[in-house]
């Protein structure tokens, strides 16, 4: 443990021990709170564990090394190909959390969870909020396979299953079928503005397409916004994450649309500015 911890701090990769401990623990098949009580390791164990720090220690993400990432209550199966679920996109979900279990209280439940990946938001919603119908929307091909297992894997959990939909969100005809009937519409987009410098951890394994949201950042939220204002139905709840940058830009799209009304920004924990929510404005108004 000392080796595997010195060899990922020497890499920069960290909280190091913590990070050495979790390798362990799935090596063992056990909990990282189960390692006290693990048995030996054996040889060909440490010969795995060995593996997996050389290759975290290449900064190759915990998460496709465990082959889940933690989001809310739930683990989610993650790897190559799809964007790993982010802690501070936990905030967004809750916010969604709330907003959907008032609509099912007064009779609706329609969430929808536009740029899915993994799933993350959708699932966390479908999850923690019984009578929700969550439909989760994505474009790339190899991220609709992660969300298309994970939603398996929930339903045959118990929770209500997920319907997945392969689909571009810049498409104005997106759930046509579904305009002005939507009760929450959740989002988290790629926003980051191209040419930003990223960790290798994100320049080398979330794909570019999850991450990047063109010169400034706004190319996917831009159309994202006019779905929202399609799809909600009057005073509908939207819920979307941006760049900390655009804790302006993304309440005065809001504002600028004209169909929106209580705009808000929300921070994150350590108080940058993370997600806009609002409320579709009645017809007419
Ligand atoms: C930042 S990731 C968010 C994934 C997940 N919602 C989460 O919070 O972990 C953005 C996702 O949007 C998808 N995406 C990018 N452009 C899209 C588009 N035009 N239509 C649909 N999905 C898109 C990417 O493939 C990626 O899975």
């Amino acid at each position: 443990m000392t080796a595997a911890t010195s060899t990922l701090a020497r890499a920069g990769v960290g909280p190091a021990r913590i990070e050495a401990e979790l390798l362990l623990a799935h090596v063992l098949g056990v909990s990282r709170g189960g390692l006290a009580l693990a048995g030996p390791v054996t040889p060909a164990q440490q010969e795995r564990l060995r593996d997996l720090v050389d290759r975290r220690a290449r900064h190759e993400p915990l998460q496709h090394l465990l082959g889940t990432a933690a989001f809310r209550y739930l683990e989610l199966a993650v790897g190559p190909g799809v964007f790993i679920p982010r802690p501070e996109t936990e905030l967004l979900a809750g916010w969604g959390v709330e907003q959907a279990r008032r609509s099912v209280d007064s009779g609706g439940g329609l969430v929808v969870d536009l740029c899915s990946g993994s799933g993350a938001i959708a699932l966390a919603v479908a999850a923690e909020v019984p009578g929700t119908r969550v439909i989760a929307v994505e474009r790339a091909a190899p991220a609709l396979d992660w969300l298309r297992r994970n939603a398996a894997d929930r339903a045959a959990a118990g929770d209500r299953p997920v319907e997945v939909v392969a689909g571009d969100v810049t498409d104005p005809e997106l759930l046509a079928d579904l305009a002005g009937r939507v009760d929450v519409l959740l989002c988290n987009p790629p926003y980051v503005p191209d040419g930003t410098a990223v960790p290798a951890e994100v320049a080398e394994h979330d794909p570019a397409e999850a991450v990047f949201g063109g010169p400034d950042g706004l190319a996917v939220i831009r159309p994202v916004l006019d779905r929202a204002a399609r799809l909600l139905r009057p005073g509908g709840a939207l819920g979307i994450e941006h760049d900390d940058t655009h804790g302006t830009a993304v309440p005065e799209l809001l504002r600028a649309d004209g169909r929106f009304v209580r705009i808000a920004d929300r921070p994150d924990l350590v108080g940058r500015p993370r997600f806009s929510t609002a409320r579709r404005a009645d017809a007419g108004s």
